[in-house]
């Protein structure tokens, strides 16, 4: 009576004495699960006594998983009960269980034992219809959009629930939605540009301003290289002004190329402005995006022709499309002289949660979600204000790398002159090298003069 009768005793003897009563339970619900709806005792060939047995009778059994399990009265008289799954309900009478469900929220109802995502987290129903589920805060999530919505009238925006972020984790938002690190002390000690005041106008649109000259709204992906693709659109932009003709630099080549970067994990801006002044970069056509890092395609020495890039006709040389020396803005209405005379700039901020949500309006942070942030680049393109009531709200036209999906046909709103989310702290811009090779144009004197009066990234 008191040996192990067969090796699957031996194994739960095993698994007993290794684990808690708990687990044990949990383990055997999960045996049981793993064979619902399959027959043992009741698939025995009746002998006299039928497919049950009374007392011990080890011949009552039926294999299982390469062991044996058993249809007799002694299988669960042990501590570790060795009968078949359907034991109880054979050879007892019991009734067949009820399959557990469990509600992971959404309206979404699993089995027990299956797996479903709840927005972005994983949730796994136990047997006994209680779900296990991760507990990460999401991208997008449908109680920040909820209250958003029911404040946007004195929040001044509204927000969406974007198919591309929902399911996903907010960290990986942050992760690979943004990518520009935060200045170092080196950059933010530079001294900055001031430009004199003029009247500028309440409301300016570089896009209508020079249009067919700015570059369209980019998507960087899933790729953490704001600070590639920010640059380059800026860089872009200012090119297409002076040449008075679209341009399309590329972020790839920066992605790929500028060292002591993350890639698609973050990078710094002075980096990407101080590789646009020294080498330069190929354009998009050439060199085109890929939302992951790979390897430089350029050597020592290239250029457009090398690279077999097409090189517009009224380009004097084959270099790449070079910038001058970066230099930042001082103020808000530094800001608007610079973008009103020079074209769209380069702007950081803090993204925080429910950035990721913004639809329309001038955007403000709300506090709703979690206070988290992250740092992120894009390109300022004009600025605006707009009356309610006695109330008028100044504002960014502001470009963001995220597609045409995104916000107000992928650009946003945002307010102005209250430095939100330090959006007025750092804001960087450079001339286009148009006239390379040729030193006299008149341009390039006052670039020059304005570059050496004036601090740069070197
Ligand atoms: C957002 O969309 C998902 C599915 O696309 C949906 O399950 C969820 O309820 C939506 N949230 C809100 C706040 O509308
Ligand atoms: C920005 O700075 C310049 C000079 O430093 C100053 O004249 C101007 O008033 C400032 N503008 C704002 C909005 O503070």
């Amino acid at each position: 009576m008191t040996m192990s009768r067969s090796p699957l005793i031996l194994l739960m003897v095993l698994i007993a004495s290794s684990l808690t009563v708990d687990a044990q339970s949990k383990n055997r619900d999960r045996y049981f699960d793993d064979f619902r709806g399959q027959s043992f005792c009741a698939s025995r060939q009746r002998g006299p006594q039928g497919s049950c047995c009374s007392d011990r009778i080890d011949e009552c059994s039926v294999p299982i998983a390469g062991t044996l399990c058993y249809c007799d009265e002694f299988c669960d008289q042990h501590i570790n009960p060795d009968c078949c799954p359907d034991y109880e309900r054979v050879c007892l009478g019991a009734p067949e269980p009820i399959e557990a469900r469990c509600d992971i929220g959404n309206g979404i109802l699993i089995s027990s034992f299956e797996e479903a995502k709840s927005n972005c987290n994983l949730c796994k129903c136990r047997a006994n219809g209680v779900a296990d589920c991760e507990k990460d805060a999401c991208l997008s999530d449908d109680d920040v959009i909820n209250r958003v919505n029911r404040d946007s009238s004195s929040l001044g925006w509204k927000a969406f629930n974007y198919s591309e972020f929902y399911g996903r984790k907010l960290k990986e938002g942050f992760e690979y939605r943004l990518g520009t690190f935060e200045p170092r002390i080196r950059v933010k000690s530079m001294s900055r540009l001031t430009n004199r005041l003029e009247d500028l106008p309440r409301e300016f649109n570089s896009l209508s301003n020079w249009a067919g000259s700015i570059s369209e709204i980019r998507d960087q992906g899933w790729c953490g290289s704001s600070w590639a693709v920010s640059t380059a659109s800026v860089a872009s932009d200012r090119f297409g002004i002076k040449a008075k003709t679209a341009a399309d630099l590329s972020a790839q080549h920066l992605l790929s190329c500028v060292r002591h970067q993350q890639g698609c994990h973050g990078g710094h801006l002075d980096n990407a402005w101080r590789y646009l002044n020294r080498y330069g970069v190929a354009d998009e056509d050439c060199y085109g995006y890929e939302a992951e890092v790979g390897r430089c395609r350029v050597k020592k020495g290239d250029n457009l022709q090398t690279l077999m890039c097409s090189i517009p006709e009224e380009r004097a040389h084959d270099g790449f499309y070079k910038m001058g020396p970066a230099y930042s803005l001082n103020n808000e209405t530094d800001i608007m002289w610079e973008i009103f005379h020079y074209g769209p700039v380069q702007a950081t901020m803090w993204v925080y949660p429910d950035f990721f949500n913004y639809r329309s309006g001038i955007y403000r942070r709300s506090n709703h979600g979690e206070n988290a942030k992250g740092f992120h680049s894009v390109r300022l393109v004009g600025w605006g204000e707009e009356r309610f009531g006695w109330q008028t709200t100044k504002y960014w036209v502001a470009a963001n790398s995220w597609g045409r999906w995104w916000g107000e046909s992928g650009f946003f709103k945002i307010l102005r002159g209250e430095n939100e989310c330090n959006i007025e702290n750092y804001v960087l811009s450079s001339l286009a090298d148009v006239h390379e090779g040729k030193p006299n144009s008149r341009q390039v004197k006052r670039a020059g003069r304005r570059a050496s009066r004036n601090s740069q990234i070197n």
